[in-house]
Order: structure tokens, then sequence, then C-alpha cells
């Protein structure tokens, strides 16, 4: 069996690229070993503080975030980093070729059920001779030369593309290692799967309103197939799930609060998750674009994320 290093030694991933997937995924696990220390360590519950998008950070958010920064800000390739939880991107080394945005843990009202949470990156090929500053990263997420998540869940599994297919590795802790589980993974066209928090139903637009109420109708309503719902409740699940068996994942715009697009994050959830995606053959859009084509305006910005299986996705436009 292949582990990572052997993976990316045999592709075309140049050097700097390998370095700094391995600080990144040596990081995730040394996360995933602070996840199963859990409440004997003390680290669940709120940090006591918001980050810059209004939201309550947990204890594993920050301390994640940190693990993170600090292994990414030291490693030579690195030209800078930015996170869900800083307000500014961070630079790091200016003659380094990579800009990471990252997800430090997705899915953090997860932590104190023990249930499913995730690291999420995506990386850029971004050189320059001056200190970085925000404006050179608000790339367009079709230029990531790399994206990928870490699953914390019965299992620790890092799921990667390098813009030539996705690849799964489960952790083997008895080598330290993450070992090749899943080559080339492909996501079907058709689906009869759907996640959605059903709870925002009022406030989607009319059309998303009118899909779901086709899609939950079932054999009954014009689309004469059954559909089941799962919502994991943190993205990084519900991904790992369609790329495992199928699905279209949906996190709508609504009218909740007029100044945000949607929940999710372009940066550090759509265009990693996005890339993920096209690779194994399905799509992600917002209601009137292409994830991947979407110019970005602020590193923390929002955006609608209808992504998963491609004819699911087409049909979800369609309305
Ligand atoms: P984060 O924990 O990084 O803030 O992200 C949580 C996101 C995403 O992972 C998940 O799909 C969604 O929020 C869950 O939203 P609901 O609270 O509406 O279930
Ligand atoms: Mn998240
Ligand atoms: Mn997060």
């Amino acid at each position: 069996m292949q582990n990572l290093p052997d993976v990316l030694a045999a592709s075309a991933t140049p050097k700097t690229l390998q370095d700094v997937l391995t600080v990144t995924t040596d990081t995730c696990i040394a996360i995933s070993d602070a996840l199963k220390q859990g409440s004997l360590a003390g680290i669940l519950g709120m940090a006591g503080n918001e980050n810059v998008q209004g939201e309550e950070q947990k204890k594993l958010d920050v301390i994640s975030n940190d693990m993170l920064k600090e292994a990414l800000v030291a490693c030579p390739s690195v030209r800078a980093i930015a996170s869900e939880e800083e307000d500014y991107i961070v630079p790091a080394n200016t003659q380094g070729e990579y800009f990471i945005a990252f997800d430090p843990l997705d899915g953090s009202s997860n932590i104190d059920i023990n249930a499913m949470v995730g690291t999420i990156f995506s990386i850029y090929r971004q050189t320059g001779d001056k200190p970085a500053v925000e404006e050179d990263f608000l790339i367009p997420g079709k230029e990531q030369v790399a994206a990928g998540y870490v699953l914390y869940g019965p299992s620790t599994m890092l799921v990667l593309t390098t813009g030539d297919g996705v690849n799964m590795f489960t952790y083997d802790p008895t080598k330290n290692v993450f070992t090749l589980t899943n080559q080339n993974v492909q996501v079907g066209k058709d689906t009869q799967e759907f996640a959605i928090n059903m709870s925002n139903q009022r406030f989607w637009s009319t059309n998303m309103q009118n899909y779901v109420n086709d899609l939950v109708k079932g054999k009954e309503g014009i689309r004469d197939k059954n559909f089941n719902m799962r919502w994991v409740a943190a993205m990084v699940g519900d991904v790992h799930r369609i790329l495992c068996r199928g699905g279209i994942f949906i996190y709508p715009w609504d009218n909740k609060d007029p100044s945000k697009a949607g929940k999710l994050r372009l940066m550090y959830e759509a265009n990693p998750m996005a890339m993920l995606l096209e690779q194994a053959g399905g799509k992600a859009h917002t209601h009137t674009q292409r994830i991947l084509d979407i110019q970005p305006e602020a590193i923390h910005q929002r955006v609608a994320v209808i992504l998963g299986a491609a004819n699911e996705v087409d049909k979800c436009l369609s309305y």
C-alpha cells in the first residue's frame, strides 16, 4: 500500500508543494490527537471571543488555528496564510511560493457532541518580491494547485487533489502515515440523497423552496423517485459522504441577513470543496455561477453553495 509521501513523489507535484502538504497534514495529525483527548485535556467549550465574522469561537477553533498557523508560517515554501479564524492574512516568507487558505476546524458545533469535524485547505501558487498583502490572494478558485480536507471521524482521513483526480488516504496510527485507500474517486452523475438545513426553508428563495419541495414529494411528485436526507452539520462530513456514495449538498442563499450571500466561506470552504467535486466528476455552483470562476472580493467573503452529483446540480439550477 502506498503512503502519502510516495504518492506525492510519484506525481508531478513540485517539491516545494510537497513540503507545504507535508506540513499541513502533519499538523492535522496533531490536531486529530488533540481532538481525541477531548474533555480530558480541557479543550472543549467556548474560547470566550468572536472571530472577524462575528461567530463565537470554540477553544478548539483557536487551538487548531494556532497549530496550523505556527507550522505553516515556519515553512519556507509558504508566502502567506489566510484563515477563517484570523482577521487578516498572515504573511510568512516573502520568497515562499504558496498561499494557503484554511478552515482550521469545520463543523465546530459538532465538537461538544463528539461528532465529525475536519480541517479544510486550499493552496495557490503566488510569488512576488514584496511581503504579501490581502489583494495578492484574491485569486479565483480555478487557480488552486491543490485542495483537500482532513476528516476527524471514526478514522482520520485525508482527501486530496493536486489537480489530477481525488485520492483518499486513511491515517495509520501504528505507522504515523496517511495510506492511500481510495484512488481516483468518482461521484455518480445522479443521486437520490440530498443535504440541506431544512429549518431555514422559509428564508430561501421561492425557486429553492420549489426544488426542495419536489425532492420531498418523492415518487408522488414530478421527480418520480424517493429521496433520502442527511445533514452532518459539518460541510466536511457532508462532502465526504457525497464523495463516498453520491448526493447533493446545498447551503443556499437566504434572506436571514441580506448582507450575507450565504453562510459558507468562498476561500476556506466553497473553493476547496468545489475543486474536489469537479475533480471527482461532480459540479459546484452558486445560484448563478460556477464557484471556481468567482473573482473573490475579500478573503472572508461568503457564497451560496450547491455541489455534488452533476445532473442533480443541473436540475437544482434549472429551478
Ligand atoms: P464552521 O464550523 O467552520 O463555522 O462551519 C460550519 C458550517 C458548515 O460546516 C456546515 O455545513 C454548516 O456550517 C452547518 O450549518 P447549520 O448550523 O445551518 O447546520
Ligand atoms: Mn467551516
Ligand atoms: Mn471553522
